[in-house]
């Protein structure tokens, strides 16, 4: 099973930026998580960061007909971007969307999730651990959709 880890603008600025809302671990640190839930769940993982929106819509078109899953954290494109809604839509891949920080208990404007609209599940305020749950979540998922 192949699951795309992607994150969007500012998230490689994990442990410097805003610490107060993301945590003290680092980008590094959540590599190491995504490897080592990997290894445990005997799955292939592909991580991707960009700072801009269309290498992300790039980054999901790729996916197709690649990957089993996607784990999203669009970042600030989440509330802003209808082209990588579009471009989940497009590949129809089974995605659950991650923000590390709970949106719904932060300004107005955090609260919409276009990318939202195209995924089976969304976790948020879990920190670096709602990464390991969303990919158990899509393992757990697709398991059992090859079992039926
Ligand atoms: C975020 C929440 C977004 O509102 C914000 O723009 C981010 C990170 C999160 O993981 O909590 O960059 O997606």
């Amino acid at each position: 099973m192949k699951i795309l880890v992607i994150n969007g603008p500012n998230l490689n600025m994990l442990g410097i930026r805003e610490p107060g809302i993301y945590g003290k671990s680092s980008f590094a640190d959540l590599l190491l998580l995504l490897d080592t839930t990997a290894k445990e769940l005997g799955v292939e993982i592909e991580q991707y960061q960009s700072n801009h929106e269309g290498n992300l819509v790039d980054k999901i078109q790729w996916a197709y007909g690649k990957m089993d899953g996607i784990v999203i954290n669009p970042a600030a494109y989440t509330h802003t971007s209808v082209a990588i809604l579009d471009a989940l839509k497009a590949v129809s891949i089974p995605t659950v969307e991650v923000h590390i920080s709970d949106v719904d208990s932060r300004e107005p404007f955090r609260q919409i999730s276009y990318a939202g609209i195209a995924c089976c599940k969304t976790i948020k305020g879990h920190g670096l651990d709602g990464y390991r749950e969303a990919i158990e979540y899509l393992v757990n998922m697709l398991d059992k959709s090859a079992d039926a």
